[in-house]
């Protein structure tokens, strides 16, 4: 496959990059992966990676450190809409066990994987840093809060709705 960046996305990413100061293009890593993965889907290739380390000018193995690092980025197709629930102490004291339970039974899958449609991909993360919510979920860029099972069930069919992505690109109305 070849990947390549929309104009809008070089665009953005020129802006990003003007931020710092010459030499310090690797400062605009994380906001380029972002714009990478929402264009391809919600993941990162290999490809995907070392392109962003040339327009970054830097190491392929710098980005490949950042993108293994964090949960917020994949290294393998996701569904459509991704569930990332936490499953740290305070939201597993507070009911997060039995949540991930419930979500796995309703979807028919465990945590890190995907329905068989490619609809919802089900994540176990670390903390949120929303613990004062919890038991706390992540979509998208999307916090939900004191969930329960109510509260997923409504998520679950925002999930289904056919225009509701958890790809978007947090960054194009921000300059
Ligand atoms: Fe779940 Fe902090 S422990 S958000």
């Amino acid at each position: 496959m070849n990947f390549q960046f929309s104009s809008e996305s070089i665009e953005l990413i020129s802006k990003i990059i003007k931020r710092y100061p010459e030499g310090r293009q690797k400062s605009a890593l994380i906001p380029v992966l972002h714009i990478a993965q929402a264009e391809n889907h919600g993941w990162l290739t290999t490809e995907i990676m070392n392109q962003v380390a040339e327009m970054l000018q830097i190491q392929p193995i710098e980005v490949y450190e950042v993108a293994t690092f964090y949960s917020m980025f994949s290294l393998k197709p996701v569904g459509k809409c991704i569930i990332e629930i936490c499953m740290t102490g305070p939201c597993c004291l507070s009911g997060a066990e039995e949540l991930l339970a419930y979500l796995e039974s309703k979807l028919g899958i465990k945590a890190g994987e995907t329905t068989p449609d490619g609809m919802i991909t089900l994540k176990k993360v670390e903390c949120l840093a929303a613990c004062g919510g919890a038991p706390v979920i992540k979509n998208g860029f999307n916090y939900y809060e004191n969930m329960n099972f109510k509260k997923a069930d409504l998520l679950l069919e925002k999930c289904t709705h056919e225009s509701f992505t958890s790809h978007s690109n947090p960054y194009h109305q921000s300059l």
